[in-house]
């Protein structure tokens, strides 16, 4: 990886960016931002009240401007929201100062990840195996497109996939 740097976790929702990127803290010190715990700061709302009173647009142009803001900074993990992607232009963004990596998961443990919250308005309704596998399905080129590179987040210890991120960023970067 360049040393300056980014890291940008991207995939659907309960794949393990916020859990990757803690561990990448822990593991190498790299500063964390947790896009939606920013937007959530800066707006002083819970995100299913961001939807809810403004509606989906409004949220997805908080997070195209958070990400420009991003590119500041350097040595970053960030933790993006699972529909950063829906974005042309953030993907555009992302690639200027860093490397996308997409994390997948099995349906199957993806609802085990999400089944015990209700903070993701995308998911209202859909916390069955059938409805997560469509709807990673609409989105499921537009994260491979994105992605620099793929790493599976299924049945691995934490540290095991943080290892593997940077070993496969070095093998690209080489
Ligand atoms: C969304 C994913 C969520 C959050 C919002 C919309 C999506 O983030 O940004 O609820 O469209 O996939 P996580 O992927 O961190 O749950």
């Amino acid at each position: 990886m360049k040393e300056t740097g980014n890291i940008f976790l991207i995939g659907f929702m309960g794949c393990g960016k916020s859990t990757v990127a803690a561990k990448m803290n822990q593991m190498y010190g790299m500063q964390v931002v947790e896009m939606d715990q920013m937007i959530e700061e800066q707006q002083k709302m819970r995100i299913p009240d961001i939807f809810e009173q403004y509606g989906e647009k409004y949220f997805r142009d908080l997070e195209s401007d958070l990400l420009k803001k991003l590119q500041s900074a350097s040595n970053q993990v960030v933790s993006c929201g699972g529909g950063v992607v829906l974005r042309e232009q953030n993907v555009a963004e992302m690639k200027k100062n860093g490397r996308i990596v997409l994390l997948t998961a099995k349906p199957e443990n993806i609802l085990k990840r999400v089944r015990g919250n209700d903070n993701r308005p995308i998911l209202k309704g859909k916390k069955n195996v059938q409805d997560i596998t469509e709807l990673m399905e609409t989105r499921r080129e537009k994260y491979e497109a994105a992605a620099d590179l793929i790493v599976s987040t299924d049945d691995k210890p934490v540290q095991d996939i943080c290892i593997e991120i940077l070993q496969k960023i070095k093998r690209i970067e080489d």
